[in-house]
């Protein structure tokens, strides 16, 4: 870059400084008037500076950023490999995809094998299984951890068993020696969907350092974004190949783009049955995907992870103080519990209404979207129950009544670093007005606690 461009570059992007200041001030909260959103993008001048500086390489696809942003993000897992994708639901399909390689010989995924997962969560953490011609076994979760019941793993295991994959519900983590140990036992590959627990730990190790796979969303809803953007983790060398490989059209090269001849033999190959020397950039291993990411949504991640430290904090303190202001309603809503020996970067606050109040979580919705605080169900509920899920091939272990009954009773509120004190203070509020406001109305009747009959509260 000659030495005026530089100059202007660095003049577009001060300007872009100010633009931020003049632009993005936020609104002071008026309470009732102002939305209480259960998430949303938390940024400075710094992430629209690294998006036009991004902007300003036109490289367009994954470039710079994309490396740097790969190698600090694996770096906070220890882990050896992170290859960025354009969402989270990307990385789940090719952390699931990539174990169908024929390379992997007798571990391989076939079509049919069985994939034990949960039924209450998200659908694009069980749909790869679909996807890829698998059968996903379905197990129940508990309350108040809104993870999977792990005692229910050994009457999922049959001959056809291979994987398992579980996201850590809210940022929960799961219970994951339970789940490793009988990973390891039965030789079962193990995919942490950390979608929404970035930061969680367990056993002071970092959620999505555990698995042999690990997946990661950017969406704004979550800890941190790229507006759309996800990543798959990985310690092992052979498994980022193939990940790599399933990402980018299924190639069997692994040059950077932009680069040729990085295995130094590019026209010595021969696979399959192509002609000898046929050009390895375009041989495909794989039947793959482009699921690459733009350096435009990676230069954001970069200055978003700058902020990760005090995000998780944030979310661990708004987290903290809706519990401690909400914990004297326990009679009429089960609270949350973080799964022991874990202490989660909570993506929101579950909630579910306690068996047998007169309060329904319509009631309950109604009243706190009616304020401005925005509510959502535990993603799809029970998911064998959604529409797109009726004609599916799959087993059921139990009858899934934990997962019908977050389906039916559950429901949870925002703890993102965007909300204020004041907000929180507002939120917890309400919930207070409600029940004073049903109890007048309905002579509402609190309940014994420990009312919902066999969970685990
Ligand atoms: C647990 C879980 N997995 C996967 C995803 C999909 O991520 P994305 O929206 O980036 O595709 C989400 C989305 O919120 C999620 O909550």
């Amino acid at each position: 870059m000659n030495t005026k461009a530089k100059g202007l570059r660095t003049q577009i992007l001060d300007l872009v400084a100010k633009y931020y200041e003049l632009n993005f001030t936020p609104d002071d909260f008026i309470p009732g008037k102002t939305n209480v959103p259960i998430s949303g993008r938390v940024f400075d001048a710094a992430e629209l500076q690294y998006l036009v500086d991004s902007s300003l390489d036109f490289w367009l696809t994954t470039g710079r950023f994309a490396n740097q942003f790969e190698k600090k993000f694996s770096r906070l897992f220890g882990l050896r490999h992170a290859i960025l994708t354009n969402s989270g639901s990307s990385a789940n399909l090719l952390a699931l995809s990539c174990l169908t390689s024929p390379s992997l010989g007798e571990k391989r995924l076939l079509p049919g094998d069985e994939i034990i997962t949960v039924a209450a969560g998200f659908p694009t953490t069980i749909n790869p299984i679909i996807q890829n011609r698998l059968t996903p076994v379905f197990v129940d979760i508990t309350l108040p951890t809104y993870n999977i019941d792990v005692s229910q793993l050994e009457s999922a295991l049959s001959k056809r068993t291979r994987a398992v994959i579980l996201a850590h519900t809210l940022g929960n983590p799961f219970d994951l020696s339970s789940v490793m140990d009988f990973a390891r036992q039965h030789n079962l590959w193990m995919i942490e969907d950390c979608c929404d627990a970035l930061g969680s730990t367990y056993r002071g190790r970092q959620v999505g350092a555990f698995g042999d796979l690990a997946t990661m969303s950017f969406y704004p809803a979550h800890h941190i974004t790229m507006g759309e953007g996800g990543c798959v983790l990985t310690n092992q060398t052979f498994l980022k190949k193939l990940v790599t490989s399933f990402r980018d059209w299924g190639r069997d090269c692994w040059c950077e783009t932009g680069e040729d001849n990085t295995c130094g033999c590019r026209f010595d190959w021969q696979l399959g049955s192509l002609p000898y020397g046929y050009d390895h950039k375009y041989t495909y291993s794989h039947i793959g995907y482009n699921l690459k990411i733009t350096d435009m949504q990676a230069a954001v991640g970069l200055a978003q992870l700058t902020k990760l430290p005090h995000f998780i904090k944030a979310r661990k303190q708004n987290f903290t103080l809706l519990y401690k202001g909400l914990k004297d309603l326990e009679e009429f809503f089960i609270m949350p519990q973080a799964t022991p020996g874990s202490d989660p970067s909570w993506f929101g606050f579950p909630l579910a209404l306690r068996p047998g109040t007169s309060l329904t979580r319509d009631q309950v919705i109604r009243f706190l979207e009616a304020h401005k605080i925005s509510t959502r169900p535990l993603f799809g509920g029970n998911l064998i129950r959604q529409p797109a899920y009726q004609n599916i091939c799959c087993r059921i272990v139990g009858d899934l009544r934990y997962s019908d009954f977050v389906a039916n009773h559950a429901f949870w509120v925002g703890v993102y670093p965007g909300l204020s004190i004041d907000q929180i203070n507002y939120v917890i509020e309400i919930f207070h007005e409600l029940i004073k406001t049903k109890k007048d109305s309905q002579k509402l009747q609190p309940l014994e606690l420990g009312g919902l009959k066999g969970a685990r509260l």
